[in-house]
């Protein structure tokens, strides 16, 4: 005979552990200026060479880097000036340095292989891929003994159109670290999904290289991946949403981007945006289950000192 399952001390609440969630860690908007004014660096921060990255990133002081979000070029027959998804051409500038197909897995274990020296114990670096070069990645990775950590799949709202094969709507994300032990994530939501729903941006108008992604990706990976002044690098700038992205929420960046023609570009998103600007406490940017929860269970909790009061 089974013997009888010791029943539950609590009843399963569905939600409820959601209403009682907080980040793993916090700032008010003051401590993270504070974090980020205060954070030194034995080298210049806050710069964006115009060269290759694998010859930049030798110069870099070993262990000095806290992040690494790469976008790195697709290896595809593609100059970046393509009129693609609709966009006036005039828009999109020269500027895109692509790598052929046939040095493209060299050219990743080269970067890739740069990465383990400058980045801290406790760093993550965070891989912008396309589906047709992946394996060049995680081969890389491996070979470098980076430990993926998630494989984040980023679904997008339209794609080139076909013919004959399914339109390509999404891009993969690798996030990997040095020490699967010992590796900084800040788990700001309940129930962090691997799938992102973030919709390109629509930007007629607007001078760019056709690269470009959207600031709110690239914010994620740096709102779960870093804390504010820590130095993020970015060894494939593009228009320099990394760097944007990076100076809205307090954090340092350090940037490679081999053609000089993005300059001017870069300097130009750099200027639109002021420091700290995005930067808003997780506690007060709840997820939709958190909020719900929130509503539902703590109306009879008001006795709680609570991290919200506290960041207020
Ligand atoms: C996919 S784009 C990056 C787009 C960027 N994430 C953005 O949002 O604008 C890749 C960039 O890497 C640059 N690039 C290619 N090879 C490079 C190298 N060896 N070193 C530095 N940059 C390089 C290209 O010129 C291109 O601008």
């Amino acid at each position: 005979m089974q013997p009888q399952k010791e029943k539950r001390k609590r009843k399963y609440v569905p939600h409820k552990a959601a209403a009682s969630f907080e980040p793993t860690y916090d700032w008010s908007k003051e401590e993270a200026k504070q974090k980020y004014e205060t954070q030194k660096f034995p080298f210049d921060v806050e710069r964006i060479f115009y060269s290759d990255c694998i010859k930049g990133m030798k110069t870099i002081p070993e262990k000095s880097i806290d992040m690494v979000l790469a976008d790195p070029p697709f290896g595809l027959d593609f100059s970046g000036k393509e009129a693609i998804y609709n966009r006036d051409s005039n828009n999109v500038i020269e500027g895109y340095e692509e790598v052929d197909i046939e040095d493209y897995s060299n050219f990743t274990n080269e970067w890739i292989g740069e990465l383990p020296r400058i980045m801290k114990r406790d760093a993550g670096v965070w891989i912008f891929s396309g589906w047709t070069n992946l394996k060049d990645v995680l081969y890389a990775l491996d070979k470098h003994k980076l430990e993926i950590i998630n494989h984040i799949i980023w679904k997008y709202q339209f794609g080139v159109f076909t013919k004959r094969k399914f339109v390509t709507s999404h891009y993969h994300i690798l996030f990997a670290v040095k020490d699967k032990k010992s590796y900084f994530f800040n788990k700001f939501e309940h129930y962090p999904q691997d799938v992102w729903l973030i919709n390109r941006k629509y930007m007629p108008n607007t001078k760019k290289n056709a690269t470009k992604l959207p600031v709110d990706v690239v914010m994620r990976c740096i709102d779960f991946g870093s804390e504010p002044g820590d130095l993020v690098l970015d060894p494939f700038m593009g228009n320099g949403t990394t760097a944007v992205a990076a100076k809205c929420s307090f954090r340092h960046y350090l940037g490679f981007e081999i053609n000089d023609v993005l300059k001017e570009i870069i300097d130009w998103n750099l200027k639109q945006v002021k420091l700290g600007e995005l930067y808003q406490p997780y506690i007060q940017r709840p997820d939709e289950i958190v909020q719900n929860a929130k509503e539902k269970f703590q109306k009879s909790d008001s006795s709680r000192t609570k991290l919200t009061d506290y960041l207020k």
